[in-house]
C-alpha cells in the first residue's frame, strides 16, 4: 500500500500543517509517475500558494524534484563551471553576451535555457533567429562543446527534473506560478540537477518581472541562495531593476543584433553594465579573480567565443539576421524628458507583435519586436520617433499600439531621478 494519499497531503497543506519529508517525497514521485492527478496537484499548488512552505519543506520539495530525473556532471572538465539564471524580464538578452564573455575569461558556462511564455522572451527563441542554429544537443555534445568552446546555450533535456516540467506547465494554467516556494524550487531543482559549480541569480524586480516589489524579490532571492548553498553550489543573487526594459530592443533577432553590438564593444550602457556585473560574480564564484571581464569585453575576445559557440551549434554567426516584413513608428506628441518607460507595456507590445507565444506550441516570429529610441532620462522633441514596431502581420499593430498607451511619460521641466539598475546583492 502507498505511504500516503493525495487527499491527505492536500488537506494537510490546506489546514496549514507542515508537510513531512515523506509526504513531499511521495507526492512528487507519485505526480511524476501519473498516480497523482493534475487536478489534485493543482489543488496542492494552490494550497501552497495560499499557505506557504517553510525553508525545510522547500528544500525537500526541491530535492524530490531533482531526484525525479538525471543529474549532470561537469566535474571532468578542465575548467570550473558557472551559470546564470534570470527570473525573466523584457529585453533581457544578457545571457547572449554573458555566456561567451565568461567563457573567454576561462570559466565554462553550461547554460540550459527555455523558450518564452507570456510577455518575457526566451533565450532559445532569440538564438533560433540565427540561421541554422540548433537548440537541442545531447549531453555528450554539450560536454564536448564546453571543453572546446567553453560556452553552451541549449535546451534542457527531457531527463532533467521532469517533475518540474510537468508541474510548471500545470501552474501556468492554474494561476499558481507566483508562489515563492514553487518558483524557488522550480528554478533551483533545474540548476542543481544541471551540475554547475557556481550560480549567479538575476532576480528581476519591477512592473515587467514576476516580483513587482523589492521585499518579495528579496525573499525569493534569499530562498534560492539558501537552496543553492545547501546543495553545495556557490550561489549569489543580484536584485536588478525590471521597471524599465533592458537595452533598446525587445524581440528575437533584434535582441541578437543588440547583443552582438555589446560583444563588439558597443551597445546600450545598461546591458553592458549588467553583463559585466554578472560576469564578475560568475568568475568570483568559480574562483577566478585575476581577470577583468570589462577588459575582455572591450578586447573582442568574447565576440570570437560567441562566433565559435554559434558555429558549434550549426549556426552561421556572419549570416544576415531575419527582419520583419512590416514596421510602424510611434512619434512623440510633446517635447520634454522621457521620465518613464514601462517594461510590462513594452513586453506586451512585443508579444502582441508576434515575438512571443500565448501557448507552448505556438511559433514565434524571428523579426518581430519593439525598438525604443529613447530611454528614461533622454530628452525628446515633439515629432521624434519613440518606438519602431516590427511584425510580419500588420493586423497585429493595433493591439500592440494599445499596450504601449499609458506605458511612457514625457514631462517638460522634469527633474529626472534614475532608478539604480542593481538594487542589492544577496550571497
Ligand atoms: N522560471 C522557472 O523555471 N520556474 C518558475 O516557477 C518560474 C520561472
Amino acid at each position: 500500500m502507498a505511504a500516503h494519499d493525495a487527499v491527505e497531503v492536500i488537506s494537510a497543506k490546506r489546514d496549514r500543517a507542515e508537510l513531512t519529508d515523506s509526504q513531499i517525497d511521495w507526492v512528487i514521485d507519485a505526480y511524476t509517475r501519473g498516480d497523482v492527478a493534475d487536478e489534485q496537484m493543482s489543488s496542492l499548488a494552490m494550497a501552497i500558494l495560499l499557505n506557504g512552505m517553510n525553508r525545510r519543506e522547500i528544500a525537500r520539495w526541491t530535492d524530490a524534484m531533482i531526484a525525479s530525473g538525471e543529474r549532470m556532471d561537469f566535474s571532468g572538465l578542465s575548467r570550473p563551471t558557472a551559470d546564470k539564471h534570470s527570473t525573466g524580464g523584457v529585453g533581457d538578452k544578457i545571457t547572449l553576451p554573458l555566456a561567451p564573455l565568461v567563457a573567454a575569461c576561462g570559466v565554462a558556462v553550461p547554460q540550459l535555457s527555455g523558450r518564452g511564455l507570456g510577455h518575457t522572451g526566451g533565450t532559445l527563441d532569440k538564438l533560433e533567429s540565427v540561421p541554422g542554429w540548433r537548440a537541442v544537443l545531447s549531453n555528450e555534445e554539450m560536454v564536448a562543446q564546453l571543453e572546446s568552446v567553453g560556452a553552451v546555450i541549449c535546451a534542457a533535456g527531457e531527463g532533467l527534473a521532469p517533475a518540474d516540467k510537468k508541474l510548471y506547465a500545470l501552474r501556468d494554467v492554474t494561476g499558481t506560478v507566483e508562489a515563492i516556494p514553487l518558483i524557488a524550487s522550480s528554478i533551483m531543482s533545474k540548476k542543481i540537477a544541471e551540475g554547475t559549480g557556481a550560480l549567479v541569480l538575476d532576480v528581476k524586480v519591477g512592473t515587467g518581472a514576476f516580483m513587482k516589489d523589492l521585499d518579495r524579490a528579496r525573499e525569493l532571492a534569499e530562498t534560492m541562495v539558501e537552496l543553492g548553498k545547501g546543495a553545495g553550489v556557490r550561489t549569489v543573487a543580484l536584485l536588478t531593476d525590471m521597471s524599465t526594459p533592458l537595452g533598446r530592443t525587445a524581440g528575437n533577432a533584434i535582441e541578437v543584433a543588440e547583443s552582438m553590438e555589446v560583444l563588439a564593444g558597443g551597445g546600450p550602457a545598461d546591458v553592458v553594465e549588467l553583463t559585466v556585473a554578472l560576469a564578475a560574480e560568475m568568475l568570483a564564484g568559480a574562483g577566478v579573480t585575476d581577470v577583468d571581464p570589462a577588459e575582455v569585453l572591450a578586447s573582442g575576445r568574447a565576440m570570437d567565443t560567441w562566433k565559435a559557440m554559434i558555429r558549434a551549434q550549426d549556426g552561421d554567426p556572419d549570416a544576415e539576421l531575419p527582419g520583419a516584413r512590416e514596421s510602424h513608428t510611434v512619434t512623440a506628441t510633446s517635447s520634454g524628458t522621457l521620465t518613464r518607460l514601462d517594461a510590462m507595456a513594452v513586453g506586451l507590445s512585443a508579444w502582441r507583435l508576434g515575438a512571443g507565444r500565448a501557448r507552448k506550441e505556438d511559433p514565434v516570429q524571428a523579426g518581430a519586436g519593439v525598438v525604443w529610441h529613447a530611454r528614461p532620462g533622454d530628452p525628446v522633441r515633439e515629432g521624434d520617433t519613440l518606438f519602431t514596431l516590427l511584425t510580419d502581420e500588420p493586423e497585429r499593430f493595433d493591439r500592440a499600439l494599445a499596450s504601449l498607451e499609458g506605458g511612457y511619460d514625457i514631462e517638460a521641466d522634469a527633474t529626472f531621478e534614475p532608478t539604480p539598475l542593481i538594487h542589492d546583492r544577496i550571497g
